[in-house]
């Protein structure tokens, strides 16, 4: 009996090894029991420190240097004596790799029953792009285009998960269907470069009105900028999701 349990496994092997492909967990990733929040901050900060790079066995991407799309922030705004319009596009995101994650809530045994909570904090989180701009300064008509720079210091993030379940071989798999993301930061520094090339005193003072002025800009620009963040979070987190079934990252 027990012979032919054991020709049937050598059998079977190659498929189950199929199967399975992709979807196990390296080792040296701690695995938790559902609902244990401590382990699973624990065990996402090891995994966010030990792989900068991404992890493609897990559906991890790179974190070090994150493609953040483009922010459709045509505006209207009127901060000190300036009005401009502007665009910021091919966006390149640094410092996700420095992620503290602080919080979890709900990865109990049922995801949905609970809500999903992600808190953390990045020491810094710079955007690297260009920028389209046209407006008025102080009376002066000005179009600029240019690199653009935005820092967003101690950039505290909660991203609210809701998931739909989905069963492929007989395992869970979770998607994000929708992530709100709340923000908070102790200052934004943000450079828009070249803004008038001819004439530098007024790029830097361009800047300067924006710096200065950096919580009432950040507070018109929030609602364009957020969709443009959650998309990277869904994005990366949901990668993860695709990959690994939800009852292979924890202890069954
Ligand atoms: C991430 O942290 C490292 C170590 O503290 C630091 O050298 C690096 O500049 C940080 N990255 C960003 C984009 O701030
Ligand atoms: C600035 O750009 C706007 C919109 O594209 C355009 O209507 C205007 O003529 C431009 N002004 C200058 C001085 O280039």
């Amino acid at each position: 009996m027990c012979e032919v349990r054991w020709n049937l496994f050598i059998f079977l092997s190659p498929i189950m090894y199929l199967t399975l492909q992709g979807q196990t967990i390296p080792k040296d990733i701690q695995k938790c029991h559902f609902g244990n929040t401590k382990c699973t901050v624990d065990s996402m900060n090891a995994v966010i420190r030990n792989y900068p790079k991404g992890l493609p066995e897990i559906g991890m991407k790179p974190i070090d240097i994150v493609d953040a799309g483009f922010s459709q922030v045509w505006k209207n705004e009127q901060i000190g004596g300036t009005w401009f319009n502007f665009k910021l596009y091919d966006l390149i995101a640094y410092g996700y790799e420095n992620t503290t994650i602080t919080k979890v809530e709900g990865f109990g045994k049922n995801p949905t029953a609970t809500r999903m909570e992600i808190h953390g904090q990045i020491p810094s989180l710079v955007h690297k792009g260009k920028y389209i701009s046209y407006g008025r300064a102080w009376f002066i008509q000005l179009n600029g285009t240019g690199p653009s720079f935005s820092d967003f210091q101690n950039f505290r993030f909660t991203l609210k998960l809701k998931v739909i379940q989905e069963y492929r071989n007989n395992k869970r798999y979770l998607n994000i269907y929708e992530l709100v993301p709340i923000i908070h930061m102790d200052r934004w520094n943000i450079w828009l470069d070249e803004f008038s090339p001819e004439n530098i005193d007024l790029t830097i003072a361009v800047n300067k009105v924006f710096n200065d002025n950096w919580l009432e800009f950040w507070n018109e620009l929030e609602p364009t900028v957020l969709p443009t963040l959650a998309n990277t979070f869904t994005d990366l987190i949901n990668n993860i999701f695709e990959k690994v079934s939800y009852d292979d990252m924890f202890i069954t």
